[in-house]
């Protein structure tokens, strides 16, 4: 049988770190929806397509395809067909896949995608929706979150770490702005389900965390 395990919460929580991790360590795929919004995200970017303007955004869906690979273990995202793994990983398109995300349509077209990935295999999914509705079955739901100051200084030090100048203020606001969009959006908006087990991560390092789902895992099985 295959197992599920669902991964939501905000951005800058840690949950893709985690997730991969857990994948691995249990030989289950990882699938990360965020980069799916972002890939679409992307095609918008580049085409100047207003994410506010949603009828020019459902009009430009019939021509962004997007689709998924693994290339050792790692998942690699194709915007009709051009690999574009490490261009949707900016800030930009990050905010631009938080607004784009809010349209129906736009999540109309990455759900089968999604629960195609879950139907033949075990996986770690991560994403805002996962729990709630695109595995509301899966054995195990985890709410991962950490406070927007842990939340801000991670990435902080992530973009110092590539060499990338940028402000923790800066991120700090940005951070606040995504929660607002991803928290407060009508449809499918990030929510703890009910069934999900809580864990706040600004005082636990990554071992920890992934040793703690590890453990809610093994007692599922
Ligand atoms: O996890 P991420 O930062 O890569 O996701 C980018 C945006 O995509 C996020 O701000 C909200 C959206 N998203 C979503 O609405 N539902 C998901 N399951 C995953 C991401």
């Amino acid at each position: 049988m295959n197992y599920h395990i669902a991964i939501d919460g905000p951005a800058g929580a840690g949950k893709s770190t985690i997730a991969r991790r857990v994948a691995r360590e249990l030989s289950f795929i990882y699938v990360d929806t965020g980069a799916m919004y972002r890939t679409v995200a992307l095609y918008l970017i580049r085409n100047h397509v207003d994410a506010d303007d949603e009828q020019a955004v459902a009009a430009a869906l019939p021509r962004i395809n997007v689709s998924i690979a693994y290339e050792n273990g790692e998942q690699q995202m194709f915007l009709n067909g051009e690999n574009v793994s490490g261009q949707i990983r900016t800030e930009e398109v990050g905010n631009m896949a938080s607004k784009a995300a809010a349209l129906p349509c736009v999540r109309e077209k990455l759900l089968d995608l999604q629960k195609e990935l879950a139907r033949t295999q075990s996986v770690v999914m991560d994403g805002r929706d996962i729990g709630t509705h695109i595995l509301p079955d899966a054995q195990l739901k985890i709410y991962l979150t950490a406070s927007v100051e842990t939340r801000a200084m991670r990435r902080f030090l992530e973009q110092e770490q590539k060499g990338v100048s940028c402000s923790l203020p800066e991120i700090e606001e940005d951070i606040r702005r995504r929660d607002e969009q991803d928290m407060h959006r009508s449809i499918a908006p990030l929510i703890q389900a009910p069934d999900a087990v809580y864990l706040d991560s600004s005082d636990l390092t990554v071992d920890e965390v992934a040793e703690k789902i590890k453990a809610l895992c093994r007692q599922g099985i």
